[in-house]
């Protein structure tokens, strides 16, 4: 472990053609890998110049930062997947794209454009520290939900005063770090106000306060990631706003209603759905605004959904959907904060693993792979689809078969995707789970002793770096000591 500690940090500069090392080598090899300009020329030569062109057309299909070149490898950004597992800490590990992150946020800044906003990062989407200063550089605010994340958002350089704090279940010593950064509350409840009131005397400051209101949009997605409807834990409902504004009024000292927050729920595919919320919410903001409170924010919360299936489906952009009620924030001269957590980041990492082993069972074929719903759990707890890949060309005799891509959990949830039509891969062929941006490392456990994978991450310039220290069986002994 202090071995692996101290590799990681003494970068070294290699050279692309010395990635192609035998894995016995693997464990003592530094991170940077960083490819030689003419090496890496010649690996874009090989990749479809779609996949390596920056700008991408707005709207269209949605292009994919990893892609199967015409030699059969799976690239990320001109990195040969293949190189960066001979050389990864452990495997499973995460890899993303960084230039693809940029580009993610670009596609928001473009979109905001003439508006005044905060693009919000929901942090639950993805913690890692690396990724939330790069995300507070290029100029987004963040959305947290812990006072952790909150610490963690100061940690990454975020303005607190473009940070919102959500929750249906806030704790006061949370809140109070809140009330003293200056961040956003939301107001989720009665008992949230009255800690949210308290918490302002703690910090002695008045908190800028949204309402949360349950709009009752149905946002047509899994019922676990349904947020908006009437019977949600999350919110208030309309019903009960007038006891809301009657409290803020009863507390001036410590409350300041600044706007209005929705958040419908997550993977949201069509954007009129966020229209119908827009239009309710500005209706609440208006009869707001008549007892004589001047609120200026409509929150219109996160929730846009990806292309997980890679089938080129045609999905709304970020575009589409500021689009969709782009007028409605002009008509009552309103700022307008998203809170954008998947739409960021999911699509700029796979989660790359290697075949242990294939099997079969009655009529059922399986790959076992070594990475497992420990880390990547949205397949078992929400059935979600995400696309699954080799990373090398199969073997000329392989066989396609229908598999069931396993992990070695002993859960018989443990599956990575069901019915995969995929070549039958000989052991130790890399393989990936696309998409694994968001909520897949965050959502991670150490299920089994299984222990939190490594993350890297290809940069601008080609390099591979690594970005979070995969967990070691030493960490999880730390727990115990001196006890
Ligand atoms: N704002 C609020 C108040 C939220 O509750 C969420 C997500 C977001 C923003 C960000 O939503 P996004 O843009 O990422 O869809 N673990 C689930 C997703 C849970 C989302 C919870 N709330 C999954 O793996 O699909």
């Amino acid at each position: 472990m202090a071995a692996s500690n101290l590799i990681s940090q003494t970068p070294i500069t290699l050279p692309a053609k010395s990635l192609n090392l035998s894995s016995n080598l693997s464990h003592i090899l530094p991170f940077k890998i960083k490819p030689i300009s003419r090496t890496f020329t010649s690996l874009k030569a090989r990749i479809p110049r779609a996949v390596l062109s920056t700008p991408e057309p707005k709207t269209q299909k949605v292009q994919h930062c990893f892609t199967k070149s015409e030699d059969g490898f799976m690239y990320c950004e001109g990195v040969k997947v293949q190189d960066v597992m001979e050389v990864a800490e452990k495997r499973p590990f995460y890899l993303y794209s960084k230039p693809q992150i940029t580009r993610n946020v670009e596609a928001y800044k473009e979109a905001l454009e003439g508006l005044n906003s905060i693009i919000g990062y929901a942090i639950k989407a993805n913690n890692n520290l690396k990724i939330l200063e790069h995300l507070q550089k290029l100029g987004c605010g963040a959305v947290l939900v812990s006072g952790n994340e909150l610490k963690l958002a100061l940690r990454a350089g975020f303005d607190p005063t473009r940070c919102v704090f959500n929750g249906n279940g806030k704790i006061l010593e949370d809140l109070v770090l809140a009330a003293q950064e200056g961040v956003f509350v939301n107001i989720d409840s009665e008992f949230d106000l009255e800690n949210i009131v308290a918490a302002a005397r703690i910090a002695g400051k008045k908190v800028n306060v949204l309402l949360r209101i349950n709009p009752d949009v149905d946002p047509q997605v899994h019922p676990y990631v349904a947020t908006g409807n009437k019977n949600s834990k999350f919110g208030i409902r309309n019903e009960k706003l007038q006891w809301f504004l009657d409290e803020v009024k009863a507390h001036p000292n410590e409350l300041k209603l600044v706007g209005a927050h929705c958040h419908l729920g997550s993977t949201i595919t069509k954007v009129d759905i966020f229209r119908d919320a827009a239009v309710l919410m500005v209706n609440y903001i208006d009869e707001i605004r008549s007892q004589g409170f001047e609120i200026d924010y409509l929150n219109i919360g996160g929730g846009l959904g990806i292309d997980y299936y890679h089938t080129g489906a045609v999905l709304p952009t970020p575009r589409d959907l500021i689009n969709t009620v782009r007028e409605l924030v002009f008509s009552r001269n309103l700022n307008l904060i998203i809170e954008p957590g998947r739409s960021l980041i999911a699509n700029t990492c796979c989660f790359v693993n290697r075949v242990t082993g294939v099997k079969t069972n009655g009529t059922k074929n399986f790959i076992v792979i070594d990475g497992s719903m420990a880390e990547l759990i949205r397949p078992s707890l929400y059935d979600a689809y995400q696309h699954i890949e080799l990373v090398s060309p199969p073997p000329p005799d392989s066989e396609v078969s229908t598999f069931d891509v396993v992990g070695p959990v002993c859960e018989s949830a443990d599956f990575l995707g069901k019915d995969r039509e995929l070549p039958t891969p000989p052991k130790g062929t890399g393989l990936v789970v696309h998409d694994a941006g968001a909520y897949c490392m965050s959502m991670a456990s150490t299920y089994n002793l299984k222990m939190r994978p490594p993350e890297y991450w290809v940069e601008d310039d080609g390099s591979v770096t690594k970005i979070r220290h995969g967990e070691t069986f030493e960490d999880h002994l730390r727990f115990f000591e001196g006890l």
